[in-house]
């Protein structure tokens, strides 16, 4: 075994309790009142990676969050790695759904339970301990590696999307390595390469100039709430199909062999079932499941703001209603052709009696990894000898933006080595973190940096 990998796995009560601390700072991007804490946490990372051994460390002030950069470039002739995380997080809330506060992590059983153990502060930190320990036990690295870590992921990555194309020397590398996604089962590592990318739509449609009674005005009136069903109701089919037109003009055709590959995916249709809770799976008959989740687009509702939800009755005729919408595209969709066939299509079935305004937040094209490449075989061997099983591959339904950039704007293929569960309850209450894939990881991580080198 090598030195390092021991060396951190003497070192497991240390990376726990850094990881304790890093959660306790509730650095949710996409709510100003918790700015403060995003910037606390981005010179906590800042400061750990210096103490790991990282040169350059630095705080890169942006528009709206801090990215954190660190180096070590010292491996003359070997190539050099990109490492990618996001030490922001998803909101809490419903904080009263928790068995125990989603910022002060507590362990039951082998579970670190706390907002961002799995995503992504968990698994970024591997990162930092694995370059600890190779540093801490060789006193050199077998690679070089970049280190950028972004505050603004779950909030559409705006900053980060701006400092890529401006900064292209200072991220070069050979290849990128993000740890921000999940392993089918305990056990059974993975390496994803495919993502689904993401078109974001703040909607609202406006009706009278203030809110109405629905006695003396209901009727002759048309109310956005209502107006908002019927559009809900044209944009897909009961069978998950997509209603605007030249929706899947671009996609991709699934190829006979992707099919029978995910056909083989080892999915425990069962285990996802109970994980998600519904009566039954549902979406377009004519894909499996695995296909609908990792290789179709998808629209789906996430929250309509409008109306009276207080206690008891009123009868109001609400004067706006906000929405939030969002698109899971696939390759070759573009998210700035989606938005705009959404864009017209919504205009077009508005009726007159109300006004819509459509903002596009945040897109991101899908992506897809050429399985073909040295830091790929690396990543298999590191997963193998850690988990003493050959890895999966796997196409995921999340998105993770910045992976299109590195592609289309650095030239980087992205090595997406997850160490989450399907049952981590990311984006949601009791969000956590298994901790031998914690501990694991930065075994996985210290290997593939090993393995990677000539
Ligand atoms: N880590 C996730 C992506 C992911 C989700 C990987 C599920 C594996 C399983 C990432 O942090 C995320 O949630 N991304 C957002 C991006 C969006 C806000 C642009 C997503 O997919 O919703
Ligand atoms: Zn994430």
């Amino acid at each position: 075994m090598s030195k390092a990998v021991e060396l951190a796995q003497a070192n497991q009560k240390d990376h726990l309790d850094e990881l304790i601390e890093f959660l306790k700072i509730p650095s949710v991007s996409t709510q100003p009142q918790h700015d403060e804490d995003v910037k606390t946490a981005a010179s906590w990372l800042a400061d750990k990676m210096t103490k790991a051994g990282l040169e350059n460390v630095h705080v890169v002030e942006t528009a709206k969050h801090p990215l954190v950069y660190g180096d070590w470039l010292h491996a003359e002739g070997q190539p050099t790695v990109l490492v990618y995380g996001h030490y922001d997080v998803q909101p809490a809330e419903p904080f009263e759904l928790w068995e125990s506060p989603p910022f002060d992590p507590a362990i039951r059983d082998d579970f670190l339970y706390a907002r961002g153990s799995s995503d992504d502060k968990g698994q970024a930190y591997i990162h930092v301990k694995a370059i600890e320990a190779l540093l801490q036990a060789n006193g050199r690295l077998p690679v070089n590696v970049k280190f950028i870590v972004e505050g603004e992921e779950e909030s559409g990555g705006a900053s980060l999307s701006a400092f890529i194309p401006q900064n292209k020397e200072l991220l070069a590398a050979d290849v990128a390595l993000v740890s921000d996604t999940a392993m089918p089962k305990v056990g059974l590592p993975a390496v994803t390469y495919g993502l689904r990318g993401m078109c974001y739509i703040l909607m609202d449609i406006k009706g009278p100039r203030r809110d109405l009674h629905s006695g003396s005005f209901g009727g002759a009136v048309n109310n956005p709430l209502n107006v908002l069903g019927h559009i809900i109701a044209k944009l897909k089919d009961e069978n998950g199909h997509i209603l605007i037109p030249g929706f899947y003009d671009k996609v991709r055709p699934l190829t006979d062999e992707e099919r029978d590959l995910m056909a083989k995916f080892p999915f425990d249709e069962e285990a996802w079932k109970a994980e998600m809770g519904a009566p039954e799976a549902w979406g377009e008959p004519e894909f499996s499941i695995v296909e609908r989740l990792g290789a179709r687009p998808t629209l789906d509702v996430h929250g309509i703001i409008g109306g009276y939800t207080g206690p008891g009755g009123k009868t109001v005729l609400p004067s706006t209603v906000h929405t939030k919408i969002s698109m899971r595209l696939v390759p070759d969709q573009d998210p700035k052709e989606i938005a705009r066939l959404f864009t017209t299509y919504v205009n077009e079935i508005t009726p007159p009696s109300v006004t819509v305004d459509i903002q596009v937040r945040g897109g991101a094209p899908a992506t897809i990894s050429d399985l073909n490449n040295p830091a790929m075989e690396a990543a298999v061997s590191a997963l193998e000898l850690t988990f003493g099983t050959t890895p999966v591959f796997m196409r995921e339904g999340g998105s993770i933006p910045v992976v299109g950039e590195f592609q289309e704007v650095l030239g980087l293929e992205t090595i997406l080595m997850g160490f989450g569960l399907p049952s981590d309850q990311i984006h949601a209450p009791n969000e956590r973190f298994y901790l031998p894939n914690y501990y694991q990881g930065i075994e996985a991580s210290i290997r593939f940096f090993e393995a990677y080198a000539k």
